[in-house]
């Protein structure tokens, strides 16, 4: 693992967004798995400036989001949908086709005749996400955030290193914490998220991290070894992950493996 601490949230977000710009750079066909949260909201903001000067930045990318809600509209305000809209979609020239964001109603397997268990049609959802994942020949690279509890996507403590995409509960401290979001604080129980075995398939991972509230988490990832209570953990099976973390979140004590650029 390989750990990169930037001076501000700022710094973050835009040492972030120059590693996707690059690597854009170099292929513009990237497959790229993306994020939701506050945490990259400025890298996004900074991809947007920059592909606003290019105009085919975006043109033959292909994306795919970790994690969606169940049971959203995908124009719900709360949803990771309209969240992606706003932040980057919008802005950059993507095809839709290329937009792939798991369908937290999946509508496109609930079947016409009533008393068809919506469960059975979520779960024909994440068995088609991961083959169009499949099909688009795998993740170059994921960008991550991190839950004050180590989820990674909506992967919660306990989530099974061999996980793929699925529906999960979410536990009440993730729907304290992405609370904000619904106006009437009434975040939906359940999510469809890349599974962990999903995330370690990608060539090239990177957790963002940021601010105080993320330190306890960052010091757990730096310090203990794999612990299926704390997901993130799993990250140190991929050879390939490099974290980003502002000075807010730097892990304690500030000795240990930080290894400035
Ligand atoms: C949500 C998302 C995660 C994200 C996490 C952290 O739970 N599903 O993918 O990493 O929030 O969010 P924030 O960056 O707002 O702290």
């Amino acid at each position: 693992m390989k750990w990169t601490e930037t001076t501000s949230y700022r710094d973050l977000s835009q040492t972030a967004a120059s590693m996707l710009l690059d690597a854009l750079d170099q292929n513009p066909r990237l497959v790229i798995g993306l994020p939701t949260g506050r945490t990259p909201e400025g890298m996004y903001s900074r991809v947007v400036q920059e592909c606003r000067r290019s105009y085919r930045c975006f043109s033959d990318v292909v994306t795919f989001n970790l994690d969606e809600y169940v049971g959203l509209r995908r124009d719900h305000p709360g949803s990771y949908a309209s969240y992606m809209r706003k932040h980057l979609f919008d802005h950059v020239g993507i095809h839709p086709e290329n937009v792939h964001i798991p369908d937290g109603l999946a509508e496109r397997f609930r079947p016409t005749e009533p008393g068809h268990p919506f469960d059975d049609s979520l779960a024909k959802e994440c068995e088609a996400y991961e083959k169009s994942l499949q099909e688009a020949g795998g993740i170059d690279l994921i960008f991550l955030g991190l839950g004050m509890n180590g989820h990674i996507g909506f992967n919660e403590p306990g989530a099974a290193v061999t996980s793929r995409t699925r529906v999960i509960r979410l536990s009440e401290s993730t729907r304290k914490a992405n609370a904000d979001h619904f106006a009437d604080g009434d975040v939906p129980q359940r999510a469809i998220t890349m599974g962990i075995a999903t995330i370690l398939g990608a060539k090239k991972i990177v957790l963002l991290a940021s601010g105080p509230a993320k330190r306890e988490a960052v010091t757990r990832l730096a310090t203990e070894q794999e612990d299926i209570q704390f997901p993130a953990s799993a990250l140190h099976r991929h050879a390939d992950v490099t974290v980003i973390v502002d000075r807010g979140a730097r892990p304690v004590p500030e000795e240990i493996v930080i290894d400035l650029e």
